[in-house]
């Protein structure tokens, strides 16, 4: 990890599928049936839901708001989405601006509730403090939404999952039995309390700051 690498959040666009569905296969490799290229096209047109991803800036030299790569460029990096990036170059699809996209997060907003449909970060990214940010930039958004609470469904074998989310004040609600396809697992269901209550927005403000404090020694976030 290089000091002055940078990394943002950002709404997820079309042009961010690709990467998103190879992030999705690494994070959920035995999940039935994996969502397609339409299934993201159509989630990026609900308008109940929102998708963030978190990009690594500076892949080609370039960075957002610098001047777009020249048009060889652009055309060689159309093409490029056709290969089997990983195995050709060791790395994968990387977007017209020069993106790597190490980590996705989804949102629904039903009624008062903000549901997470997937977080997940590339396998070689992890335990960079990379999922708590998704989650962090999740409870904002609900809590600008003025959602009650984020609630979400966790393998109860995810231990690693459920200790990012009790970081973050979700408690077991109840639990979904046989809820997974592929090995008829039971799911969790993990809550936060009242989005709005001091005592929840207080100790988010903390792991915020915190987050923010350890991470930045290591890269920036913007
Ligand atoms: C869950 C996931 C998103 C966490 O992302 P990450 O970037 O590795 O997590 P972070 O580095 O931000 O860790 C934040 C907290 O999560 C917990 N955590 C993450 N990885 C952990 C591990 N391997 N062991 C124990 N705790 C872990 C810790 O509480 C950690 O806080 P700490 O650093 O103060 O101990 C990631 O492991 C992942 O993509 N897993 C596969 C997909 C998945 O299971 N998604 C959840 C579906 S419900």
């Amino acid at each position: 990890m290089e000091q002055n690498t940078r990394y943002h959040i950002r709404r997820m666009k079309d042009g961010d599928i690709p990467q998103v569905l190879e992030i999705d296969k690494d994070a959920f490799p035995t999940q039935w049936p994996h969502p397609t290229t339409n299934s993201f096209r159509l989630e990026l047109r609900n308008k109940l839901a929102h998708y963030f991803v978190i990009c690594r800036e500076n892949e080609d030299g370039n960075t957002p708001g610098q001047p777009q790569p020249g048009r060889i460029k652009r055309i060689i990096s159309f093409f490029q989405r056709f290969l089997d990036h990983d195995r050709f170059f060791g790395n994968a699809y990387i977007n017209a601006s020069g993106e790597y996209l190490v980590g996705i997060v989804g949102i629904w907003m039903m009624v008062d509730e903000a549901h997470i449909t997937t977080i997940a970060v590339r396998s070689s990214y992890r335990r960079l403090g990379f999922g708590e940010w998704l989650l962090i930039v999740i409870i904002d958004l609900a809590t600008s939404l003025h959602a009650h609470s984020v609630t979400l469904e966790v393998r109860v074998s995810n231990t690693v999952a459920q200790l990012l989310y009790e970081k973050y004040g979700f408690t077991i609600a109840g639990t979904r039995k046989k809820y997974y396809q592929d090995n008829h697992e039971d799911a969790l269901i993990m809550t936060t309390d009242q989005l709005s209550s001091p005592v929840f927005q207080s100790r988010f403000q903390q792991l915020k700051e915190e987050h923010r404090t350890r991470w930045s020694h290591c890269y920036t976030l913007s």
